[in-house]
């Protein structure tokens, strides 16, 4: 019988400059990890953290208080700064190569590359500071891949030319190898002119293209008055990369980190899942709980809760059914969190698939419709305020033909999706009349 120790690993936790804040430590944590998961978290404040006018609770479960904090589990604003499917794939290649069959959480969290790191913390397993090389862990530098946009353009060029297929110029972009590329979808950190983009690759065994109904959805999304990142595909061969701008960057990397808001640079921007902002929520009642917990004026706590009931308005309208708390999150921007652009939302073809987040505990999609008139009820959203909001998601997504066409989506993808997304509308559209 193959036996796994507990070790104790110690990491330090600094906090990025961001638009409103000055880089500086935030604390350590020693974590012990039996077999890959982390069974213990001791979690400390630095004092000079605690001492800052401008020191939030980093995680819902650290609050700002001096001494240890032991935990049973990693903080859920570190989880969501860790490795995601296709880093943990990449990594765990890395560490194979290192003859390490398994990948601890810690492994997840300190192997993403600080540039590419999602949120605003920074992560060193070493106790100084003193150099940049600090925040880099050996095998973190290459998780994920960055690329210039000219390299992806390059990549698209050759496939046009007959030079390479698209898997691979992809492949190949993504240093990836086809033994990686099964699963998990790739993302990449792309530049251009400096400045961050977010790069979603088509996985292999995906069965409809999903990279480009993310973009309708994307551009529909925009369309219905919810915010997004700036979005676009690139062509490789006859798959489309999705590149979206990132919300947790602003600015342009240059060859100095800044230190304080003022300098020249790229900042970062502190990020929560919605997930973690809940503590494993499971519906959307948990959000709007969270919303109203903030540290806001009424009225912006009320924007707040129309944002939310819009997105998920919108999610059903488009059939959406991954939406996980994951694939919702908070940005803290003016000492304050508030609701992310919406990211990662596709259309499901499969009709009757349950949708992941409850609406007042209610999961099935035919449910749904009178489910967010009971949300509305609950989030204090006035008849007539939230019919305006459905108006105009439903205006958006009867478009979707047009935009998927404009996108370059393959016609015999719009049957499957056009019952799926026809039949949500349909039924969406009576609460109007
Ligand atoms: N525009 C963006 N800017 C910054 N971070 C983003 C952006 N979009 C997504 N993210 C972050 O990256 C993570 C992964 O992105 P996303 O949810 O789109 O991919 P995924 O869950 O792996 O997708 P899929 O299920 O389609 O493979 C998100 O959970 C979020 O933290
Ligand atoms: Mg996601």
């Amino acid at each position: 019988m193959v036996t796994a120790n507990a070790t104790t690993q110690r990491v330090w936790v600094d906090a990025a400059a961001t638009p409103d804040a000055a880089a500086g430590p935030v604390g350590w944590m020693d974590v012990v990890t039996l077999a890959e998961k982390a069974v213990g978290v001791t979690f400390a404040y630095d004092p000079t953290y605690l001492a800052r006018p401008d020191a939030y609770a980093v995680s819902p479960e650290l609050p700002l208080a001096p001494g240890p904090r032991v935990l049973r589990s990693m903080p859920g604003a570190f989880v969501d700064s860790s490795a995601d499917s296709w880093g943990q794939k990449l990594i765990r290649r890395q560490l194979r190569a290192e003859g390490v069959t398994l990948l601890s959480e810690v492994d997840a969290l300190v192997g993403v590359s600080d540039e590419a790191r999602t949120g605003a913390f920074r992560f060193r397993e070493e106790p100084s500071a003193d150099d940049e090389e600090a925040y880099v862990a050996g095998r973190a530098a290459r998780v994920p891949v960055v690329l210039d946009l000219r390299e992806l353009r390059a990549a698209a060029d050759r496939t046009r030319a007959g030079a390479s297929s698209s898997e691979q110029a992809i492949a190949e972009l993504l240093d990836a190898g086809t033994a990686v590329l099964g699963g998990a979808r790739p993302k990449a950190l792309v530049r251009r002119k400096g400045r961050a983009l977010l790069a979603k690759f088509p996985a292999p065994d995906d069965e409809h293209d999903a990279i480009r109904w993310e973009a309708v959805s994307l551009n529909l999304a925009h369309a219905a008055g919810l915010a997004t990142s700036r979005v676009r595909t690139i062509e490789i061969g006859e798959h489309a990369v999705l590149l979206v701008d990132r919300f947790d960057r602003v600015g342009k990397a240059d060859s100095v980190v800044p230190t304080k808001p003022g300098d020249a640079g790229e900042l970062r921007i502190p990020y929560w899942s919605a997930r973690t902002a809940t503590g494993d929520g499971r519906d959307y009642l948990d959000v709007a709980r969270v919303i109203r917990g903030m540290d806001a004026t009424r009225d912006v706590v009320r924007a707040q809760l129309r944002d939310l009931w819009r997105r998920v308005a919108f999610a059903v309208a488009v059939h959406c059914t991954d939406d996980h708390l994951r694939n919702l999150g908070f940005l803290r921007r003016e000492s304050a969190w508030r609701l992310c652009p919406v990211f990662d939302i596709e259309p499901d073809p499969v009709q009757e698939r349950l949708r992941s987040t409850a609406i007042v505990g209610v999961v099935d999609p035919d449910a749904a419709p009178a489910a967010l008139v009971a949300l509305a009820g609950e989030l204090g959203i006035k008849t007539s305020s939230w019919r305006r909001s459905l108006a105009q998601v439903l205006v958006a997504v009867e478009s979707w033909p047009d935009v998927a066409k404009r996108v370059g989506l393959a016609e015999d993808e719009f049957a499957a999706m056009d019952a799926a997304i026809g039949h949500r509308r349909d039924a969406l559209a009576k609460l109007l009349t």
